[in-house]
């Protein structure tokens, strides 16, 4: 997978994102042992993210990949050959249409499976059906003074290259004219974070929506 990343069809999923990098790095900093720090990532693409997390870790603390289980099998093995040993593979999601990460992690959560996280980067569907309820599952994870991301808060399926309906005729059967117009993320946002008073919103930066979860 790792070797997709720079490929003229993967130019949008190719940098690793510097917002995550920096919210690490400054958790980490805080920690004793930083064998402690857990990240979750929901949404891998080909990984170019979790390398770079998985580099600045060095084996310190534990990676939990949340995306198609097809994806978080491959950037795992892939990761392994790195020498980045530090991966949690059991929770991808099956290829349904409506399976996804937001189950997987409701199953981890009831299970009590899911150890508490540092930092999750939401950079999944995009679509409030699945992060909504990830959102709400993902905010009880969180430890107090951790982070939560929400990687393009002002996407929207009209503004999409790819979504939207003058190239993509299926999303008028999918979605309703005001899903297609409204910024999912943002959404999700205003309506599970933003009122959330353990929370607290520390603005946009790049497009990305920053949380942190009061100590
Ligand atoms: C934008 S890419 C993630 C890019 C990556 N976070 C990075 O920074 O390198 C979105 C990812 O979300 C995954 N995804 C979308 N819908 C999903 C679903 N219902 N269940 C699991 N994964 C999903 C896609 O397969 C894709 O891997």
């Amino acid at each position: 997978m790792l070797e997709k990343i720079g490929l003229p069809n993967y130019q949008t999923i190719s940098k690793a994102d510097p917002i995550v990098l920096r919210c690490i790095a400054e958790l980490r900093d805080r920690l004793a042992d930083k064998n402690e720090f857990v990240f979750y990532e929901i949404g891998v693409g080909i990984g170019a993210t979790t390398q770079a997390v998985a580099k600045l870790m060095d084996n310190l603390g534990q990676i939990y990949l949340f995306s198609r289980d097809k994806d978080v099998q491959e950037l795992t093995r892939d990761l392994a050959g790195l020498g980045y040993t530090n991966v949690n593979s059991d929770w991808g999601s099956p290829p349904g249409v409506f399976a996804g990460y937001h189950f997987q992690l409701a199953m981890g959560f009831v299970e009590k499976k899911l150890p508490m996280f540092d930092l999750v980067y939401v950079d999944g569907g995009h679509i409030f059906h699945l992060d909504a309820p990830a959102a709400c599952i993902l905010k009880e994870l969180c430890k107090p003074g951790g982070y939560m991301l929400f990687d393009d808060w002002g996407w929207s399926m009209a503004k999409s290259p790819s979504r939207n309906p003058d190239v993509r005729p299926q999303t008028l059967k999918e979605y309703d004219p005001q899903q297609i117009k409204v910024a999912h993320v943002k959404l999700v946002c205003n309506a599970i974070m933003d009122p959330d008073t353990r929370f607290q919103f520390h603005g946009l930066e790049s497009g990305t929506a920053i949380y942190q979860r009061k100590a």
